[in-house]
């Protein structure tokens, strides 16, 4: 269905602190209580700031809310190109309204980071997707059905200071700025929900499992964060990019055996940029890395002790094979499944076994080699250091860094160097699940995706299903590297867990 889509602006510029009969201060006595002990920084109070009344048209429906954009939610930015976010509140709830059962005291704030490729990113706005058929992207559908937006940027690898953690120190202390701001903006910091896909996917994951761990704090007083919490409510994350330390070894278990590839080049990882695809065969020596890095995943993945739905371990035999294979088969099963209910169509191929509208036998490895291979060996950490997550890893001095072991024993890069591994575990959002935090987490990973192992996501969705998190994990169909295809079924998801008390 296609939409019709207006953007207005009103040439009207309106002074939060003044304008609004801003949102009353807290009454409850432990945000007052923190609110005391931690003011908000002059520089970082939301009540300074202008904002823009503007609307836009979606199916329909005039969507009126009010821009604050480029806020730097940090006192002492090295970059306000990037350490910026843009807020947009329906503007109602500066008039005591509601939209759609939310109000300015009770709107879930939507978190979408716009991170691809861990490159730098700018902040989201209200616009059409032109890359999804114009449609109306996550922050208008999300402004259309009352909740408050919040898109932070944040630095990447690209950019000076821009390394790792630099990433997720920026989300996070955006995520401080709308703790600290609470009572002074509409929205409810206790529901912040965010979104992101592939880099941003893994960045959404981890702002999820590492809310308020000490290991961030030097860099959030270095980056002069709002003195406040940066936990999240929710979590929704895309195909994400993580776990990177074992994303070797996923792939090559997920794609031993397939020498053929379709390598996206080295500039275009990210997911929003048209990639260019570069057909090859792996060398002897790739194979060779291939099958050791194959041999390393079963004991990690036994080290993790997981466990499906009902409590069955899920285990591997040095071969690659057992139970958690026999459950990745099981969810290609269901996506194919859930794809033939809906009336999809699906040509017979040889990994998997249709017969009218059921599926039934699906092999993991025929399904490997049915979508094929998109990274040669080592996928993540390059033993020449041409990965964006070498880039990623490097700093000032030194560009690109391994981060694993075993490629540094490879590199065929004379005088590389690693990574300190201190910094590594502070992108990965495995390291950090605990009983404590981030209780909802919605993952999608496309079907299509060859970006990283099917493994990855599952073993995360796995993991924080065993600690207990609400986790709403699938494998939709027929669906490549990409994120946000399915808005109505994440805002359901969005709205239904925010009615917890
Ligand atoms: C992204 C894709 C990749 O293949 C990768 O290694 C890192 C990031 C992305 O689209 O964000």
């Amino acid at each position: 269905m296609s939409r019709n889509i207006v953007l207005s602006t009103l040439a009207l510029c309106l002074l939060a602190a003044c304008n609004t009969p801003a949102q009353p201060e807290s009454t409850d006595p432990q945000t007052q209580a923190a609110a005391a002990k931690h003011p908000v920084p002059q520089q970082l109070d939301f009540r300074r700031l202008q904002g823009v009344a503007q609307s836009f048209e979606i199916d329909g429906q005039t969507v009126h809310y009010r821009a604050f954009e480029n806020i730097v939610y940090v006192q002492n930015p090295v970059d306000t190109r990037y350490q910026v976010m843009n807020i947009y509140i329906p503007e109602a709830y500066f008039h005591g309204g509601s939209v759609q059962g939310f109000d300015a005291d009770s709107a879930p704030i939507f978190l979408p980071n716009q991170v691809g490729g861990y490159m730098p990113a700018a902040p989201g706005k209200p616009e059409p997707n032109t890359r999804n058929g114009n449609q109306p992207n996550a922050i208008m559908v999300a402004l259309s059905q009352g909740f408050v937006v919040a898109s932070p940027g944040a630095r990447g690898r690209s950019d000076a200071g821009g390394r790792a953690p630099a990433a997720i120190v920026d989300l996070k202390a955006a995520v401080r700025y709308l703790h600290a701001n609470d009572a002074a903006m509409p929205g409810r910091a206790e529901r912040i929900i965010s979104n992101g896909t592939s880099a941003g996917g893994a960045l959404s994951a981890l702002l999820g499992t590492s809310g308020n761990a000490p290991d961030f704090e030097p860099y959030l007083r270095e980056a002069g964060a709002a003195p406040a919490s940066d936990a999240v409510f929710a979590v929704s994350a895309y195909c994400p990019i993580t776990n990177l330390e074992h994303a070797d070894m996923a792939y090559e278990w997920q794609f031993n055996g397939v020498h053929d590839y379709q390598k996206i080049s080295i500039q275009n990882i990210d997911y929003r940029v048209e990639r260019k695809l570069v057909k090859g065969t792996q060398t002897a020596e790739q194979t060779a890395l291939s099958d050791q890095l194959a041999s390393q995943f079963p004991a990690y993945v036994n080290s993790l002790n997981l466990r499906d739905e009902i409590g069955r371990p899920l285990r591997l035999e040095a071969d690659g094979s057992g139970s958690f294979k026999n459950y990745m088969n099981r969810r290609l099963l269901q996506s194919a499944q859930l794809a033939l209910n809906e009336g999809t169509d699906i040509p017979e191929q040889d990994w998997l076994t249709v017969r009218g509208s059921r599926a039934y036998a699906a092999d993991f490895h025929g399904y490997a080699r049915f979508v094929g291979r998109q990274k040669t060996t080592p996928a993540f950490d390059a033993v020449d250091l041409s990965s964006g997550e070498n880039n990623l890893f490097g700093d000032e001095a030194t560009d690109k860094k391994h981060f694993t072991d075993f490629s540094m024993r490879h590199s065929t890069v004379p005088g590389a160097r690693r990574a300190d591994n201190g910094i590594v575990r502070l992108m990965n959002a495995m390291n950090y699940i605990g009983p404590d935090g981030t209780r909802h987490y919605r993952i999608r990973v496309g079907q299509n995706d060859r970006d990283t192992s099917l493994a990855i996501s599952a073993i995360l969705a796995l993991k924080l299903q065993n600690h207990g998190k609400q986790v709403d994990y699938h494998i939709p169909w027929g669906v490549a590297h990409s994120g946000d295809y399915d808005l109505p079924e994440l805002f359901a998801w969005a709205r239904k867990i925010s009615q917890e008390p």
